[in-house]
C-alpha cells in the first residue's frame, strides 16, 4: 500500500473504539541498529527519509540513563539522566532530566537548543546575572553562545532538540514562551533555527521532499503522519516526532493539532510546517477585552470571567485576550478557559527596581502572561484627567522592550472627534503620526503575529457611537496601506488590525464582513456575556 487512506481507518478505528494500529509498520532500511529492546513502542523507527515518532512513554524518568552526580555543581547535589531520540545530520533530540542543584556553565554553547518542559522548575542565568525562570509547560531556547548559570530548583525532565551551527552572531540570550498562552507563530528565529507554535486543522496535507529538518513535539489534538511507503504512526499529546529534510509522505490531522516545533533550514512552500496564521493573506482574528479600572470589587471578578466561557468553541480560529485593571491581573489569570490571554493595560519600559507605580514586563513574564496592551487613548491623555499623556516614542520605548522580553503586544491608536470631523485624509495622517516611531521596530519583526494594532477612534470609545463599518474599513485599509508604503508590503498584509470604540454583539457582524477589519478591542462589552457573540461574529465571518 502506498499511501494510507489514514482519515477512513481513523474512523473505523474510532467506531469501533479500538487503539490505533498502523497498517503497515516496515522498519525503513537505514534504521540504526542500536535500537533498544523497549522501543517497540516506537512505531516507526526513524533516520534518513523516515520520520522518528516517540511516545510519552518513551521519554518516561525510568527510561532515562542515569548519569550519576554531576561533578561540577556548586549548589546541591543533582543527578541527571538522558535519553536520545534521534539524529538527523546537525539536529538531535532527546530528553534530560536533573534533580535539584545548580552550575557554572561558563563554556559559550556551540549548539543552539530548545527545549520543552514537562515537570520541574529551572532558570538559567546570562553573565551580568539576568535570570531566566521556566516551568512545566514552558519552552525555552537557549541560543548558540549563551554562557551563564543553570538552576534546577524543583526536579526537572525536558524533551529537547539541539542544532549545532556555525556562529553568525546572533543573540545569545534566552527566550522563554508559554505556548498554551501564545497564539502561533515563531517563538524564536535566528539564521536557520526557527521555534514555533502552529496549530493545524482537519484535514490531510501532503509533503514532497521536504525542504527542513523538524522536530516536533504535539500538545493537543490528533493526527496521523504516513510514511512514503505507508508505514503511520497516530501522533496526539505528549508525542515527540523527527522528520528530517527530504522527508515525503503526508499528515491527516483528525482533530486540530496544537504542536511546538523547531525547523531547521530553509524553508520553502513545500515545508511541512504549518504556514503562519497570516500566509495567503488570511490573518487569525483577535479580539480582546478591556475591563479598564473594573469592576469595583474582586467579588464580582468570576462573573466576569464566567462571561468568556462562551468564547470556548471559537478558540480554535480566535485569538482572545483580556485586560483586566492591573490589581486584578494576578486574581483572575488562572480563572479563564484556557487558551485565553490575560494582557495587562500596561507596562514600564524597564526592568524591575525603583519605578514606584509601574509594572515591568519583567513581571508580567513571570506571571506566565504572553501579552500586554499599550498606547490606549486614556493614556494618551484622554483620561479627562489631568495626567500627563505617554508620548509616541514612550510607546516606541515600550514596545521594543516587550517584544525583546519576548513578550507579544496590543499597540492602541486613535484620533480624537476633532480630528474625525476635519475627514478621513486628517485621520490617517493622525495615525501615521502615532505609528512612525514603530516602523523599525515593525520592520524588524519576523513573527507579525506578535505586534497587533488597536484602532480606536476617541470618538466612539464609550459613547456607544460606534463607527460605521464603511468608515472603519476605510480607516483600517489607509492604515494598511500606509503600513506597506512605509514599513513593507508582507508587514501590512501580515498585521492585524482590530476596531474597538463601542463595538458589541450587534454590530459586530457587520464590521467582521469587512476585509480589512481583523478583530476587535472591546470595553463595555466585554463586561457581559455578549463578548462571546462578538468571538463568534469574527470568528465566523473570517472563516
Ligand atoms: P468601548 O471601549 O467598547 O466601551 O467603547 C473600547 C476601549 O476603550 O478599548
Amino acid at each position: 500500500m502506498h499511501t494510507i487512506a489514514a482519515a477512513a481507518l481513523l474512523a473505523t478505528a474510532h467506531a469501533l473504539q479500538l487503539p490505533w494500529k498502523p497498517a503497515a509498520v516496515a522498519a525503513p532500511p537505514s534504521a540504526p541498529a542500536a535500537i533498544a529492546a523497549d522501543d517497540h513502542r516506537r512505531a516507526v523507527i526513524g533516520g534518513h527519509n523516515w520520520l522518528t515518532h516517540a511516545p510519552p512513554s518513551y521519554f518516561a524518568r525510568d527510561k532515562l540513563t542515569v548519569k550519576g552526580p554531576r561533578a561540577n555543581t556548586d549548589v546541591g547535589a543533582p543527578v541527571d539522566a538522558t535519553r536520545p531520540l534521534v539524529k538527523l545530520g546537525d539536529v538531535a533530540v532527546g530528553s534530560w532530566s536533573c534533580s535539584e542543584g545548580g552550575w557554572l556553565s561558563p563554556a559559550p554553547r556551540t549548539s543552539t537548543e530548545w527545549f520543552i518542559m514537562l515537570e520541574g522548575e529551572g532558570s538559567v542565568d546570562e553573565e551580568d546575572g539576568t535570570r531566566h525562570r521556566f516551568a512545566a509547560g514552558d519552552v525555552v531556547v537557549l541560543p548558540r553562545g549563551w554562557s551563564g548559570r543553570w538552576d534546577v530548583q524543583k526536579d526537572l525532565h525536558k524533551v529537547w532538540a539541539v542544532h549545532t551551527h556555525a556562529d553568525d552572531g546572533r543573540s545569545t540570550s534566552p527566550v522563554i514562551a508559554t505556548p498554551s498562552q501564545m497564539s502561533d507563530g515563531d517563538i524564536y528565529k535566528a539564521g536557520d533555527t526557527a521555534v514555533r507554535v502552529w496549530t493545524r486543522q482537519p484535514g490531510p496535507v501532503e509533503v514532497r521532499d521536504k525542504a527542513t529538518t523538524e522536530s516536533i513535539y504535539v500538545l493537543s489534538g490528533e493526527m496521523f503522519v504516513t510514511n512514503q511507503d505507508g508505514s503511520a504512526v497516530r501522533c496526539v499529546a505528549g508525542d515527540t516526532v523527527a522528520l528530517p529534510r527530504g522527508w515525503t509522505g503526508r499528515y491527516d490531522v483528525a482533530s486540530a493539532v496544537k504542536a511546538v516545533s523547531v525547523v531547521v533550514g530553509k524553508e520553502t512552500t513545500s515545508a511541512a510546517a504549518p504556514a503562519p496564521s497570516h500566509a495567503g493573506g488570511k490573518r487569525r482574528p483577535i479580539v480582546g477585552g478591556n475591563w479598564k479600572c473594573n469592576p469595583a470589587t474582586a467579588s464580582s471578578l468570576d462573573e466576569l470571567c464566567r462571561n468568556f466561557d462562551g468564547v470556548a468553541p471559537y478558540l480554535d480560529k480566535c485569538d482572545v485576550y483580556v485586560c483586566p485593571s492591573n490589581l486584578h491581573v494576578a486574581l483572575v489569570k488562572d480563572n479563564f478557559t484556557p487558551g485565553i490571554h490575560v494582557a495587562p493595560q500596561n507596562c514600564n519600559f524597564k526592568g524591575c527596581g525603583a519605578y514606584t507605580g509601574e509594572m515591568s514586563v519583567d513581571q508580567i513574564q513571570d506571571l506566565g502572561l504572553g501579552w500586554v496592551l499599550i498606547g490606549h487613548s486614556e493614556r494618551r491623555g484622554e483620561f479627562g484627567l489631568p495626567t500627563p499623556a505617554e508620548s509616541n516614542q514612550l510607546m516606541a520605548t515600550k514596545l521594543q522592550y516587550i517584544l525583546d522580553q519576548g513578550l507579544n503586544c496590543v499597540f492602541c491608536i486613535g484620533e480624537p472627534l476633532s480630528i474625525r470631523q476635519k475627514g478621513i485624509q486628517a485621520v490617517l495622517a493622525e495615525c501615521a503620526d502615532q505609528l512612525t516611531d514603530i516602523v523599525p521596530i515593525l520592520r524588524q519583526l519576523s513573527d507579525k503575529s506578535r505586534v497587533v494594532i488597536a484602532y480606536e477612534p476617541v470618538w466612539a470609545i464609550g459613547t456607544g457611537e460606534a463607527a460605521t463599518p464603511e468608515q472603519a474599513q476605510e480607516t483600517h485599509k489607509g492604515i494598511r496601506d500606509w503600513i506597506a508604503a512605509n514599513v513593507d508590503r508582507a508587514t501590512a498584509d501580515a498585521i492585524r488590525i482590530q476596531y474597538g470604540g463601542s463595538a458589541n454583539a450587534g454590530n459586530a457582524p457587520e464590521l467582521s464582513s469587512f476585509p480589512d477589519i481583523d478583530g476587535f478591542l472591546v470595553g463595555g462589552a466585554s463586561l457581559k456575556p455578549e463578548i462571546a457573540d462578538i468571538v463568534k461574529a469574527i470568528a465566523e465571518a473570517k472563516v
